[in-house]
Order: C-alpha cells, then sequence, then structure tokens
C-alpha cells in the first residue's frame, strides 16, 4: 500500500531532494507546488532520478480549499511542509507577503491535519531562531532562542510558536520542528539543485555563478569579525544529508505511540568560514574564482554552527557527505544547467 507524504513546496530546492530520499525509503511523495519559486524544470530532474513522473499538484497553501480536496483524496500518513518564502533580504521589504504566505500556509496545513487527524508533521524551521548565539557559538535545541533579525526569521519563529500553541490543543499529533542550518549542494546525478531566482542571495550559488561567469566577482561580505580569519562561519550541510534527515524525522515520529513536539538541529557539527569555502572551491574545481572583500552584510550572525547530538541521537541520522562533496555536487548542477 502506499505510503502517502503531502509535500508543500516539493519543487522547491530542499523540497525536491526531500522526494529523491522519501522514494528511496519507499514513501510516495505527493506534491504541492504552484511554481512561484520553483523552476519547472525541476520535474524533468526528477523524473530523470526517480525513473517516472512525480505526483504533482499545482496549488498555493494558502488556498484552503484546494489543499481540503487534496486531504480528501489521499490518506496522508505525514506532512513535511516546505512551502514558504525564504529571502532574508526581501522580507525586509515585502513584510506582509512573508507573514501571509509563510503564516497562513502553516495554519492552513495545521487545520487539515487536524481535521483529517493526519498523524505526522515536520515543519521546515531554521537555526535564525537562534539568533547570534551568546557565548558558545555551538547551538544546542536547549540554547535558549532569541528574537530574529528579519520579518522572514518571524516567521520561523513565529511558526515554531502556532506549533507549540496547537500541540497543546491537539496533543495526540507528533511534530517535528528540523532547524536547519545552511544548506548546500545538488543532488549527486546534477539534475535537481538550487534555482536562484535572480541574482543569488546564498554563498554557494554566487560563488558557482561566479566561477561560470553569470556573475563577475563575488564579494565577501566582511573580513573582520572576530572568527578564525575574519569571515562568518556557518554550518554547510548537503542537501541531501538534510534531505535524508526529514525521513529519518517521519521515520521517528511514525514509530511514536504518543504524540509530541520535538525541535532538532540538522547541520553537520562543523563550522567553515567564507574564505575557507571560497579555498576550498578554488582547489576543487582548479579554478581561480574573483573575488573583493565587501562591508559587512547587515544583519549577519557572524558565527553559528549546530550541535548535532540530538539528530544523531533521536533520529539515528547524521550528515555523511563533506562540504567537498557539497561544493563537487552544486559545481556539477550549474554545468548541467549551462547546458540547458
Ligand atoms: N556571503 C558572502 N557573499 C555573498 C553571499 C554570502 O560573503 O555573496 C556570506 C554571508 O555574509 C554569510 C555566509 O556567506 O557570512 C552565508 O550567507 P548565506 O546568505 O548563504 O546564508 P545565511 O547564513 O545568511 O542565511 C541562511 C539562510 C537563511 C537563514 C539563515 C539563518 O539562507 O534562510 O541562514 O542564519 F535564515
Amino acid at each position: 500500500m502506499n505510503k502517502f507524504i503531502l509535500v508543500t513546496g516539493g519543487a522547491g530546492y530542499i523540497g525536491s531532494h526531500t522526494v529523491v530520499a522519501l522514494e528511496q525509503q519507499g514513501f510516495t511523495s505527493v506534491i504541492v507546488d504552484d511554481f512561484r519559486n520553483a523552476n519547472p524544470i525541476v520535474l524533468e530532474g526528477l523524473r530523470h532520478i526517480l525513473g517516472h513522473d512525480p505526483i504533482l499538484h499545482r496549488l498555493d497553501v494558502c488556498d484552503q480549499a484546494g489543499l481540503t480536496e487534496l486531504f480528501e483524496q489521499y490518506a496522508f500518513e505525514g506532512v513535511i511542509h516546505f512551502a514558504a518564502y525564504k529571502a532574508v533580504g526581501e522580507s525586509v521589504d515585502k513584510p506582509l507577503a512573508y507573514y501571509r504566505n509563510n503564516l497562513l500556509g502553516l495554519i492552513n496545513i495545521l487545520a487539515l491535519i487536524a481535521q483529517f487527524q493526519v498523524p505526522n508533521f515536520v515543519f521546515s524551521s531554521s537555526c535564525t531562531v537562534y539568533g547570534e548565539p551568546v557565548g558558545a557559538k555551538e547551538v544546542s535545541e536547549l540554547t535558549p532562542k532569541q528574537l530574529p533579525e528579519s520579518p522572514y526569521g518571524y516567521t520561523k519563529w513565529m511558526g515554531e510558536q502556532i506549533i507549540a500553541d496547537f500541540h497543546k490543543s491537539s496533543p495526540a499529533l507528533k511534530l517535528m520542528n528540523l532547524r536547519y542550518f545552511n544548506p548546500v549542494g545538488a543532488h549527486q546525478s546534477a539534475r535537481i539543485g538550487e534555482f536562484p531566482i535572480g541574482k543569488p542571495n546564498n554563498l554557494l550559488p554566487f560563488v558557482t555563478q561566479t566561477a561560470i561567469g553569470k556573475q563577475a566577482q563575488l564579494t565577501v561580505f566582511g573580513n573582520d569579525y572576530p572568527t578564525r580569519d575574519g569571515s562568518c562561519i556557518r554550518d554547510y550541510i548537503h542537501v541531501m544529508d538534510l534531505a535524508e534527515a526529514h525521513v529519518a524525522a517521519l521515520s521517528f515520529l511514525a514509530n511514536q505511540k504518543s504524540g509530541l513536539l520535538e525541535a532538532v538541529n540538522i547541520g553537520t557539527g562543523a563550522g567553515t568560514s567564507v574564505l575557507e569555502i571560497v579555498n576550498a572551491f578554488e582547489r576543487i574545481t582548479g579554478l581561480t574564482l574573483p573575488y573583493v572583500i565587501g562591508p559587512r552584510r547587515a544583519g549577519d550572525v557572524i558565527e553559528i554552527y549546530a550541535n548535532a547530538t540530538k539528530g544523531k541521537e533521536m533520529l539515528g541520522w547524521k550528515a555523511r557527505l563533506s562540504i567537498e562533496d557539497a561544493i563537487k555536487d552544486a559545481w556539477a548542477w550549474e554545468n548541467h544547467l549551462a547546458t540547458l
């Protein structure tokens, strides 16, 4: 019997890789995506990797009536809710669009899992809920949350709060917030990957686009931070490891006998600086990356990386791919895009 999992935002960057990981473990994804922030090319990639067309419903997660029909059609075992806006800078310019889309989408999904008693729910949260760590740069799930810097960050922070209150009202449901660190890389086939719309905000797509000539040069945002080389430090996690964390989370939830709400960090446990990424890219590809040191970017956290112990102990999951793997795969994906 099919084990249907609703994957909202399943045509997006993390969503599409999770669809692949779910299929490998015997789940059937039902993708909901309206492609406002995804590229239909991903469907070609998924077809190539899966060997068949994915199940897809072109729907906005704010469309409650459309979603209700879907919940009537499939007996979902679980929901993974990715669909959301995710650009920090854009969220400052368009706060209402961010709050409407990210919070209304979440509220709609939660109302439906309660109505249809879908037992397992995984939410795309972010390490942004920790803000700038005070003291230790390694954060665990017990590290106190801090108020975010941007409306985007608030949508994740408030999303977790909404889920916490929802949990009290629907205690039989099994709910998990996955707090992602910095997803990078692409599927090893290079058929799916990150698809920045316009100029990339994130570091690795900017690096690969610079190397291939789509961008003139990379600007490293600041080299005067109190870190080992002066540039900011993040925990970069391969997107396939991140995808597999979702499958581990769903499997864990499915095995629980009673309702719960947990938050789990999804990172590698190690930090890498911006300049270390640049150097690793040059070493791996043999290319020289044109870059300049620019001013600090407003709102940047200086240094943060995951304590990844809970993921290992609770979910039996840990990252198995390296930053080198991620760079190789991101570069292969950029080169694949150049052939289209
Ligand atoms: N960076 C550059 N040059 C660039 C792009 C980025 O130097 O052109 C630097 C940034 O200053 C930062 C690092 O690379 O030090 C990583 O930046 P990203 O934009 O790739 O990632 P962030 O850590 O800023 O943001 C990510 C997610 C957000 C999430 C946030 C939580 O993209 O969704 O982590 O901390 F909110």
